[in-house]
């Protein structure tokens, strides 16, 4: 059900690379653009450690800052501020014997990243309103769709805590760079929804996978998979042809309609031509002037386009 398709010969060698850091406590950095499969990765290397039977615990770095982003890692003491009812554990604590995903690590805020480096070093810490130390035993994955190297030489990211994170770095091409694999996963996902809505698979007829191959793919796999989970719940069809195709996703394929340059001009001109006439009351001579051409220009303009004016 959750097999990871791979398809060209640099996702394979990615993946060697990941069963090889899934038997050791490394540090992971997952790179790749939103939608690329950097979860899923991150699930494959945790379930293939010796962790595996523990829990793997995602944290998405981006929407919390300050005393919310130390609450949500260490947790918090009953009564430690307004709202603490009762002791609550952070992220580290329940991903203790396991594994915690550090998603979109670059969101980090700078104010937090000190404090955080100095756990990663020692997996000792105090929850929020608390004097016990707590000791975890946590294996880090963080991922990344941003330069961190480049946010670093920007100042936004620690220099320190970007060296921790990156010891192993794994990339994970966009889907437009591994188009080959697409066919396949065409046919995976298709199985997928089968089963979880009880309907049997349909076929892909040649053009649409042909569509799919030539689209780009900006959302990467996730938005394959979202286009096929639509298509396939809408249509009982037993294949999926161009017509089922949505269409604001054929819309990426459409010619864009025929643009004549002279008629874009003859248009412009004309428009210009008569604001100017109407706003001098049709004095030609100075709407040349304005215009900053001669009155011959003007007048054979007049004729080729076939302005009519009232001669003043
Ligand atoms: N190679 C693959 N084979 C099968 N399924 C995949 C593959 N890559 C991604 N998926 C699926 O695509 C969806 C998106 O993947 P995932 O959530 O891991 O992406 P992400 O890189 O974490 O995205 P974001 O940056 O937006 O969080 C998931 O349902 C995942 O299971
Ligand atoms: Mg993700």
């Amino acid at each position: 059900m959750h097999e990871f398709i791979l398809g060209s010969d640099g996702m394979r060698s990615m993946m060697k690379v990941v069963h090889q850091v899934a038997r050791y406590d490394v540090n992971v950095l997952i790179i790749g653009e939103s939608g690329t499969g950097k979860e899923a990765l991150a699930k494959i290397i945790h379930l293939n450690s010796p962790r595996a039977k523990n829990a793997f615990v995602p944290v998405n770095c981006g929407i919390l800052s300050g005393l919310m982003f130390e609450d949500k890692l260490f947790g918090h003491e009953k009564g430690s501020f307004t709202g603490a009812i009762r002791r609550e554990k952070g992220c580290f604590e329940m991903a203790d014997k396991g594994t915690l995903f550090l998603d979109e690590v670059s969101e980090i805020p700078l104010e937090n990243q000190v404090d955080f480096l100095r756990v990663l070093e020692d997996f000792r810490f105090v929850r929020i309103g608390g004097s016990e130390v707590i000791k975890v035993d946590t294996r880090i994955i963080s991922a990344t769709n941003k330069d961190l190297r480049k946010l670093v030489d920007q100042g936004a990211f620690r220099q320190d805590l970007f060296f921790r994170l990156h010891i192993v770095p794994i990339y994970i091409p966009p889907l437009r760079e591994r188009k080959n694999a697409i066919p396949r996963m065409v046919e995976h996902f298709l199985n997928q929804l089968s089963i979880t809505y009880r309907k049997p698979p349909p076929r892909v007829t040649p053009e649409v996978i042909d569509m799919f191959c030539r689209y780009d793919w900006p959302g990467n796999v996730r938005e394959l998979k979202n286009l096929l989970e639509r298509v396939f719940i809408l249509n009982d069809e037993d294949a999926i042809t161009v017509e089922h195709l949505p269409s604001d996703f054929l819309w990426h394929f459409e010619e864009p309609s025929a643009l004549d340059l002279a008629e874009v001009r003859k248009r412009a001109e004309t428009e210009a031509i008569l604001h100017v006439m109407d706003r001098v009351q049709g004095d030609r001579k100075r709407v040349a002037q304005i215009l900053n051409i001669s009155p011959r220009t003007l007048r054979y303009k007049l004729n080729q386009y076939g302005i009519k004016v009232d001669r003043k």
